[in-house]
């Protein structure tokens, strides 16, 4: 009797996806604690699971002849050597509505604290001074524009709207707004925006979508959220742009490369920065790797998989 197909675990996903595939009928090896065996274990793997710290590159599909689906517990496959995979007949699936609820949250604060330009007054009163007076300005009466409006951007704009900020949106995969947000040309957005916030996947087409160029027709003032991918902002511009005071401050949870190497961005007075934990919460990281297993279960029985990226590759497994 042959063996069950094999599903290795790649990077260190929630417990809940190892309790569903211990209901399939597969072998899984998890070997999040040791990365080095993957190269081995590749070899007889069927399906593949990560999360961003394996990059899922033509070398690595190379040692597996026998596999079949890549499954990302998360939202963003820039990990993923898509155009490998699909050569290989690999499926690619993720798990696009895991992270949405704790991105869009983390946005949200990162607009507060921008707008109340609070990171540094929390660093000063617990550096023991007190300084009081008028400090930043109302979320109210802004506008926010939403660079990218799929799932997070959307509820990202529905969070956004009770606070009484105004919402503009850049997509150029959609054909028209799914709701009451105005969807706008780029550079109208950054003309208009108080805040603009990035929510879009990173492709070869908007690397550095955030240039120079691009920095200098925003408002003189507005502020910068980047809760999507480093590499979506040219750093070195945002840098400039923040010394000059055309950005008036950035909260970046995201950078190019991770972890980020530019001290005088991160360091930067006006710069708020965080470790990429967007979607590091329970919630998000226990949808994220049931849903990618349950995926995984699916093709398992034969079954359409529901989260499909590469869709090229259609042949059941
Ligand atoms: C995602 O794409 O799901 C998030 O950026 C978090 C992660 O990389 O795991």
């Amino acid at each position: 009797m042959p063996a069950p197909p094999l599903v290795v675990i790649a990077d260190p996903v929630d417990p809940g996806a190892l309790q569903v595939l211990a209901k399939g009928p597969c072998r899984v090896v998890d070997a999040s604690g040791d990365p080095a065996t993957l190269p081995t274990l590749m070899e007889t793997a069927w399906g593949l699971v990560v999360r961003s710290r394996t990059k899922v590159t033509e070398t690595l599909l190379s040692h597996a002849p026998q596999l079949r689906v890549v499954a990302r517990a998360g939202v963003g496959v820039d990990n993923v050597d898509l155009k490998a995979a699909t050569a290989r007949k690999v499926l690619v699936v993720n798990a696009p509505t895991a992270a949405t609820t704790s991105v869009a949250e983390l946005t949200v604060t990162f607009a507060l604290l921008l707008v109340r330009d609070l990171y540094g007054a929390i660093q000063a009163t617990k550096g023991g001074a007190w300084k009081r007076g008028l400090h930043g300005t109302e979320l109210a009466g802004k506008t926010v524009g939403l660079v990218g409006y799929g799932r997070i951007g959307r509820e990202v704009a529905r969070r956004l709207r009770p606070f009484g900020a105004s919402i503009v949106a850049f997509d150029p995969l959609l054909p028209r707004s799914p709701d009451e947000t105005p969807l706008v040309p780029l550079d109208e957005l950054l003309a208009r925006s108080d805040i603009v916030s990035l929510h879009a996947a990173l492709t070869p087409e908007n690397h550095h979508l955030l240039n120079a160029e691009r920095l200098a027709r925003l408002r003189r003032g507005a502020y910068i959220i980047n809760v999507a991918r480093g590499a979506l902002i040219d750093e070195e511009a945002l840098l400039a742009a923040l010394t000059s005071g055309q950005v008036a401050g950035a909260a970046l949870d995201v950078f190019e490369p991770e972890p980020p190497t530019r001290t005088a961005l991160l360091t930067h007075p006006k710069v708020v920065a965080t470790p990429h934990l967007g979607a590091s919460t329970p919630e998000a990281q226990n949808r994220a790797g049931v849903q990618v297993a349950e995926e995984l279960l699916r093709l398992l029985r034969g079954e359409e998989p529901l989260y499909l990226v590469n869709t090229e590759v259609r042949a059941p497994p």
